[in-house]
């Protein structure tokens, strides 16, 4: 009982140290004691192994940028060491960072353990600039939960230049991570020098318009567009990554994704048709042609890859490899049958077993997206599961490696705020807390499977991010919290901790001239049915916590301060904010309410909505709130191939006229609307007749709400069926695969 208590109590040692200390990610064990350690010029650098000159000097670099200190010169009067070595009897990414007021000793089981030890010590430093930095005293144990802590960028949708690229991988680093995904080729730009093929960036690395705004606006401008890295800025970044113990996994996107290749080459397509670089996000169908001649420029390729990126890895792609191409092609088909393959899955599984056969000859390992497990997988192939968790599950019970990467958690290319005060994102709604949230270890998965779970990573796709500055954003602070979830144990994870190491997190970034995200600020409203069924409890929050919210309804400002949940009785809207010490810290959110019969009373689902979009549960249904398009993670309820059934208690007879049905037709992210929606009423909830239905060509006439009038009729329970929309046809992303079904709000009168 007492060892209980003991453990207890340095775990909650460990939290509060952790907290005011602002370290992100959270160590394994740390103490603090009472002292500081002052770094002034007669301070001494010293390492015990020649080996660790390039960590001894970053740490030096760092210093003189920050502080304006120089360092370099040998005190031999030195009165205070840094010093820096070696320990073999720990893992190579561990480290011990031990601080008294006259030494400061980083031990690394290997070069990346100390350099991880470094960054410890930097996140320790004074976020002002001061002629003599402290650092407090301080003993810490630490080493990674994960060995792939990820962070992917796409270059492609958006270029960035090589002193982007460099900046991110500091950032990357600065948070233990090792592992940064180079998303290098796609439809819209090849951005990498082939010398065998110098047609894929003269051509593919440059397109004559982009899309701009909303995917579903299908606008373009007519602006050329591209760039590329060359070799020579390749080898330069690799090297960088290098000092800073970040693998680079260079991404070549095939058999989908790949226009900007077959722009260069059209012999690459089943039909050598001349096309250009993809202008338009989304899936096309034109996909590179299993032949012998592509499997021979795309020997050609990564010959070139592997010997720019040193790594064990070399990412393939395969996600979104529609398979009309190879339906139409007569080659495809009497390869499948010469190959005895099933059909064009089977034939995905031969394309990429023939690429991966070669890539493991010269000694390297794939991944690629989880669509590579579809007929069958290659062997050691590893799979990085983003449709959700499911590819990850498979591949670790078949005994093959996975990266955890699914879209709910992992993509930062969706909001993170309400969509009102963000810029322009894909969708989905993932907040830093949801991202915090994630465990990469899937349910249901033995110890030994489990032990194929090599990490996980994040995502930035960027078709609607064009800017360094916007990539930090959406990268920020989500990166911070996915960092904890791959480096922390489990039962060091505490958000509540993490938020508020995270305040003062921000004050690095700060620093280093980082952007981030400070939608911690933004309140959030948390929504009850009122008591006795009579409208609407409203709850206002913040991450942040210590400063004060202030609301107001309708066009009032905010200037009532929240103390408590209160009732809300009608429709109108209510404004809040965040404040610190009188000042606005995040931006006013504007909540609309719209109040029918159906609002705040009891809601009933035959199938609950799927884990990746379940909302508030049944309760998001008749909250008074229709959801944002935007970001349909929040306030929409999601669910996949399956229909939405809901009885509505009114909880007495009333007469009705009318059902309204919101819901969400973005079809570039699967979602679709509904195929059909039926009304039923019933007195007993035993027995239900149906009033109304809608089918497809009605529903289309009316976009995001869906009013179905009846004559008015007493009922004591409502039914509600949304019908989804079954297989994702021809022509539309994700083809093929179950459409979504989302819906918001049910309103009756
Ligand atoms: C992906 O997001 N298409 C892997």
């Amino acid at each position: 009982m007492k060892k209980i208590f003991y453990i207890l109590f340095i775990f909650l040692l460990n939290n509060i140290y952790a907290q005011q200390l602002g370290l992100i990610p959270a160590p394994v064990h740390l103490t603090q004691q009472a002292g500081v350690f002052i770094l002034d010029n007669q301070t001494s650098f010293d390492i015990s192994d020649d080996l660790l000159k390039d960590e001894r000097q970053y740490l030096i670099d760092y210093l003189y940028q920050y502080y304006a200190k120089s360092y370099t010169k040998d005190t031999k009067e030195a009165r205070r060491s840094v010093s820096f070595g070696l320990n073999k009897s720990m893992p190579a990414e561990a480290y011990t960072l031990r601080i008294t007021p006259e030494l400061v000793q980083i031990e690394g089981g290997g070069k990346a353990g100390v350099f991880y030890g470094i960054q410890t010590l930097i996140q320790l430093l004074p976020t002002t600039i001061s002629p003599e930095p402290t650092l407090p005293c301080i003993e810490i144990e630490d080493s990674p939960r994960f060995r792939w802590r990820g962070m992917h960028l796409d270059v492609c949708r958006h270029f960035f230049p090589p002193e982007f690229i460099k900046k991110y991988i500091d950032i990357i680093a600065s948070y233990k991570m090792n592992t940064f995904h180079w998303h290098l080729t796609d439809d819209q730009g090849w951005r990498i020098e082939i010398k065998k093929y110098p047609l894929l960036t003269a051509v593919g690395a440059w397109r004559n318009g982009t899309m701009i705004g909303r995917y579903s606006d299908h606008r373009y401008d007519t602006l050329r567009y591209g760039g590329f890295y060359t070799q020579a800025q390749i080898r330069e970044i690799v090297a960088y990554a290098q000092k800073r113990h970040i693998t680079i996994v260079p991404e070549i996107e095939m058999p989908g994704h790949a226009v900007a290749a077959i722009a260069a080459y059209p012999f690459l397509s089943c039909t050598g048709e001349q096309v250009e670089v993809g202008k338009k996000w989304g899936v096309e169908e034109n996909v590179l042609c299993p032949t012998e001649d592509t499997f021979g420029f795309l020997e050609g390729v990564l010959t070139e890859v592997m010997d720019l990126f040193p790594g064990k890895y070399i990412h393939i792609g395969g996600d979104e490899v529609p398979k009309i191409a190879w339906k139409k092609s007569n080659f495809c088909q009497e390869l499948i049958k010469k190959e005895k393959l099933k059909d064009e899955h089977g034939l995905q599984s031969y394309f990429i077993r023939r690429i991966e056969r070669f890539i493991h000859s010269k000694g390297r390992q794939i991944i690629g997206w989880d669509e590579i497990l579809e007929g069958g997988l290659a062997p050691n192939a590893a799979v990085m599961s983003w449709r959700g968790t499911e590819g990850g599950i498979a591949a670790a019970k078949q005994g093959h490696f996975a990266v955890m990467s699914p879209g709910s958690h992992c993509y930062f290319d969706h909001y993170q705020g309400n969509p009102a005060n963000e810029p322009l994102a894909f969708g989905g709604y993932t907040t830093v807390e949801k991202t915090y949230s994630y465990e990469p270890i899937p349910k249901g998965l033995n110890p030994d499977e489990a032990s194929y779970i090599m990490g996980a990573q994040g995502n930035i796709w960027t078709e609607y991010i064009l800017t360094p500055e916007h990539v930090e954003y959406m990268a920020l602070p989500r990166m911070a919290a996915l960092a904890e979830v791959v480096w922390s144990p489990a039962a060091n994870r505490n958000f509540s901790s993490f938020k508020n190491r995270l305040a003062a997190h921000f004050r690095l970034l700060d620093m280093h001239k980082i952007n981030y995200s400070r939608s911690i600020f933004e309140v959030k409203t948390s929504l009850k049915p009122g008591r006795e069924q009579k409208g609407i409890e409203v709850g206002l929050q913040t991450i942040a916590s210590g400063g004060e919210i202030l609301y107001g309804f309708n066009n009032n400002a905010p200037n009532i301060s929240y103390k408590e949940p209160f009732l809300l009785e009608k429709s109108g809207l209510i404004t809040a904010v965040y404040t610190e010490k009188g000042e606005p810290k995040g931006k006013p959110v504007i909540t609309e309410f719209l109040f029918s019969k159906s609002t705040g009373r009891r809601i009933v689902l035959e199938e609950d909505a799927s884990e990746s979009y379940p909302g508030d549960g049944a309760f998001t249904l008749v909250n008074g709130i229709y959801g944002s398009p935007e970001y349909f993670g929040f306030q929409w309820l999601g669910w996949s191939g399956k229909d939405m059934q809901a009885v509505i208690h009114l909880d007495k007879e009333e007469i009705v006229h009318s059902v309204q049905v919101g819901y969400l037709d973005r079809k570039e992210s699967w979602i679709h609307p509904p195929s059909a929606i039926r009304i039923f009423v019933s007195l007993d909830n035993q027995t239900f007749k149906e009033i109304a239905v809608l089918n497809t060509n009605d529903i289309a006439d009316q976009p995001r709400k869906i009013v179905l009038n009846f004559e008015p009729i007493q009922t004591n329970y409502i039914k509600v069926i949304a019908e989804h929309a079954g297989k994702i046809p021809n022509g539309f992303p994700g083809a093929g695969e179950k459409a979504w079904l989302f819906i918001d709000e049910i309103g009756v009168e």
